[in-house]
């Protein structure tokens, strides 16, 4: 049976001063009226697939669980990391949970951040995967690249294997911008969308012949995990053991099962403030504009205001972003570095 799987452990810190530690970007309204993770439990509601899995941060739990039930939908369970150890041992710790009620469970995984315009695409994507994936492969969900992004993991296809299946021929998790930039212009790499169709027992073969100190730590928190209602809460002892990678890094690269499927779906991972405008459309002169905002002859810029009339005349090319307690300035092009603005206020306070 088909399980969504849903990464919601991140933090989101170049969505600052709206993503904190606390309350990250996929609990808020980012590209529409839900939170992200609602709009991506919506999502496989449409799937014939057994109620998801949320694999998400101890601290969390409560904003989840409140999340689920303000969307009416239920998570077959919410697995609790003690620690964020990236996404290869929560992968892990949902293949282990799936593999007890089905040895032959099917994962959907899906981080909680990403935005897909049109749904039916995007279903229609997962279904046409699912036999390769019942057979042990490892399955990509690949998209055009529209410019050398250095953020993404690249693909490369191999042999068809149907319809808009390929083998995985290669795969280069966030290569520096030259290697992107050869990787487009040569036509033949997809992004990685970071959304993956696999066999939880083949997942976890793979991870234990590429990073078995990783499957065994996982087996082992999992093999004492604590289960409270719906929350199940590996051992913290064990998961603090654990190497912490990404399923890309860790998994992805190695493996020789990968495999394809193309996919056209509108797909954006809102991971900084310029993707806004992948999401909206904009006014004619390609502003965006969220909240209580008011411009004058401004050009190509995003505005968002949370508590406070922002008022703007005569700028371009800006981001500005307004919460309680903080506001961001930020030059269009320059969005990706609001990371270093977070790391300053970590040590700096
Ligand atoms: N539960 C849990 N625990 N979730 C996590 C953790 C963790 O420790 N770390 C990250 N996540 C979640 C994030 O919240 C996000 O939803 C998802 O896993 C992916 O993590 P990111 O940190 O956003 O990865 P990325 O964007 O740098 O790269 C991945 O996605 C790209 C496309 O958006 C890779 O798969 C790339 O290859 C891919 O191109
Ligand atoms: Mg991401």
């Amino acid at each position: 049976m088909l399980t969504p799987v849903l990464l919601s452990g991140g933090v989101g810190s170049r969505l600052w001063p709206v993503s904190r530690e606390a309350h990250p970007k996929q609990f808020q309204p980012l590209a529409g009226e839900l939170s992200m993770l609602q709009e991506t439990l919506r999502r496989t509601s449409g799937l014939e697939a057994t109620a998801p899995l949320v694999v998400c941060n101890e601290d969390h739990r409560f904003m989840v669980a409140e999340q689920l039930r303000q969307v009416d939908l239920r998570a077959s369970a919410l697995i609790l990391e003690p620690a964020g150890r990236n996404t290869a041992p929560a992968v892990a710790l949902a293949a282990l949970r799936a593999v007890q009620d089905d040895p032959e469970a099917l994962l959907l995984v899906l981080p909680a951040d990403h935005v897909i315009q049109d749904v039916a695409a995007f279903s229609a994507a997962v279904s046409h995967a699912i036999p390769l994936a019942q057979q042990g492969r490892l399955m990509t969900f690949g998209v055009v690249p529209a410019s050398p992004e250095t953020g993404y993991g690249y693909i490369k296809c191999g042999d068809a294997l149907g319809d808009e299946l390929y083998d995985l021929e290669r795969f280069v998790e966030k290569p520096d911008l030259d290697t992107a930039k050869t990787y487009v212009e040569s036509g033949s790499y997809l992004w990685n969308s970071g959304m993956f169709l696999l066999r939880a027992d083949a997942y976890l073969a793979e991870l234990g012949e590429h990073n078995p100190a990783m499957r065994t730590a996982c087996e082992q928190a999992m093999a004492s995990a604590a289960t409270d209602m719906d929350f199940v809460r590996p051992d913290a002892e064990a998961f603090a053991a654990c190497p912490s990678d990404s399923i890309d890094y860790a998994v992805m690269e190695n493996t020789r099962l990968g495999g394809v499927v193309s996919l056209d779906c509108g797909w954006s991972d809102v991971g900084a403030w310029s993707a806004l405008w992948d999401v909206h459309p904009g006014d004619e002169r390609g502003n965006v504009v969220q909240g209580d905002v008011m411009i004058d002859n401004c050009d190509n810029s995003y505005f968002r205001s949370e508590s406070r009339l922002v008022a703007a005349t005569g700028v371009e090319n800006l981001v500005v972003v307004e919460t309680a307690d903080a506001v961001l300035v930020a030059e269009r092009d320059k969005v990706q570095d609001v990371k270093n603005i977070v790391a300053r206020l970590k040590t700096e306070g």
